[in-house]
């Protein structure tokens, strides 16, 4: 998979996440924690809940269902009932322009 542009870095605020489609058909959340950019599966792996209407607190994206959560930099579980990572993608800032690509980690689910 190759680097694939989604966004403009302006377009997610600090402590912000943006929902993304890559390849047209693969869900990606890119979560803004600070200035660093981070990107997940979109879909948790409890259910199929978008983690994107979720609740970012610092490095932490709740889901928005039964109060699972994930650590979005290394996309491992952190509150159950979550228990397999999510997959992550590399993100890439570029003249104010983000990329998103390779799979960094793909989960088992
Ligand atoms: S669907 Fe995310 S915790 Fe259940």
């Amino acid at each position: 998979m190759s680097f694939t542009r989604v966004c403009q870095s302006s377009e997610i605020p600090q402590g912000g996440m943006r929902r993304v489609m890559i390849e047209d058909r693969t869900p990606v959340t890119i979560y803004r924690v600070g200035d660093e950019f981070f990107a997940t599966s979109d879909y948790c792996t409890h259910g199929i809940a978008s983690l994107s209407e979720g609740e970012l607190k610092g490095d932490i994206i709740e889901c928005p269902f039964h109060g699972g959560a994930f650590n979005c930099r290394t996309g491992e579980p952190v509150e159950a009932p979550c228990v397999v990572p999510l997959t992550r993608y590399a993100v890439e800032a570029r003249d104010g322009e983000l990329f998103v690509g390779p799979l960094q980690y793909e989960s088992a689910a």
